[in-house]
């Protein structure tokens, strides 16, 4: 049965959807069958980043509205094995209550190890469509203080509806922390109030789209870091490196 688990950030711009996908494919090169499901419809980022979005025909709402059969808007990446993508439709605000993906989900989570659901920004009922079915929440933020701030009312709003969430502070510089420019490790965990799931660093290249051809590189200082997020999501205690102690 998978564990669900929704990717959240309150505000846009902080590598939400870049992490889930990283970590994603690190579950899945490990042998885990992981599902992307997109709610984020105007950024409409999973598609890309896994290079599914030529092909795509149907979207979580065809489901919905009878177009079509679950399995056929499932598709699989096309250059990592065990992931695949279920795409969000252009425009669901007005049409769908906020429980009809967490219906959807518990039919089809026995396929899966592990289901990610990148939440949209904002804070409204998408935020919400987007936790009802999760079992726990990541918040994903990048070292500005708005962003932590943000980031926390998301979180709020996550623990308001029973979903523990951990945190993951993304694209993070240290000399900008050591200079003072940056809110340091414990500071964005004070400023949040929640625990900490990983650290992230900051890599000028992180680029991984296979759209553009450009496939997941492994073994950089990020990919590692969502190696080891990887890990410690299937129950592995692994440590912070030193430097972040
Ligand atoms: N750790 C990182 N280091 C450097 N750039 C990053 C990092 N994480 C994400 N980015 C870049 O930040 C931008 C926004 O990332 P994205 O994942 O689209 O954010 P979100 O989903 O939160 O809106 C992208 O250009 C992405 O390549
Ligand atoms: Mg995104």
């Amino acid at each position: 049965m998978a564990k669900i688990v929704t990717f959240i950030s309150g505000k846009g711009g902080s590598g939400k959807s870049t992490v889930l996908v990283g970590i994603a494919n690190e579950l899945a090169l490990a042998g885990n069958r992981v599902l992307l499901v997109d709610t984020d419809t105007g950024a409409n980022c999973l598609d890309t980043i896994t290079g599914v979005g030529e092909g795509i025909i149907y979207n979580w709402g065809d489901i919905f509205n009878d177009t079509c059969e679950i399995a056929d808007a499932i598709y699989p990446s096309l250059s990592i094995e065990n992931l695949f993508i279920l795409p969000a439709p252009k425009d669901y605000k007005k049409t769908f209550s906020t429980t009809i993906l967490k219906d959807l989900l518990r039919l089809i989570a026995a396929n899966f190890d592990f289901i990610f659901i990148d939440a949209p920004a904002g804070l409204g009922q998408n935020l919400t469509l987007s936790l009802e079915p999760a079992n726990e929440a990541v918040l994903v933020v990048n070292d500005d203080t708005f962003s932590l701030k943000v980031g926390k009312k998301a979180a709020e709003i996550a623990e308001s509806m029973g979903k523990s969430t951990t945190l993951i502070i993304n694209a993070f510089r240290t000399f900008a922390v050591k200079n003072g420019m940056l809110p340091s490790v414990d500071e964005a965990m004070d400023i949040t109030e929640i625990g900490l799931l990983g650290i992230v660093p900051f890599e000028a290249n992180l680029n991984f789209n296979a759209s553009q051809g450009i496939p997941y590189t492994r073994n950089t200082r990020a990919t590692d870091a969502f190696a080891r997020i990887a890990r410690r999501l299937q129950g592995e205690k692994v440590d912070l490196p030193s430097q972040w102690q």
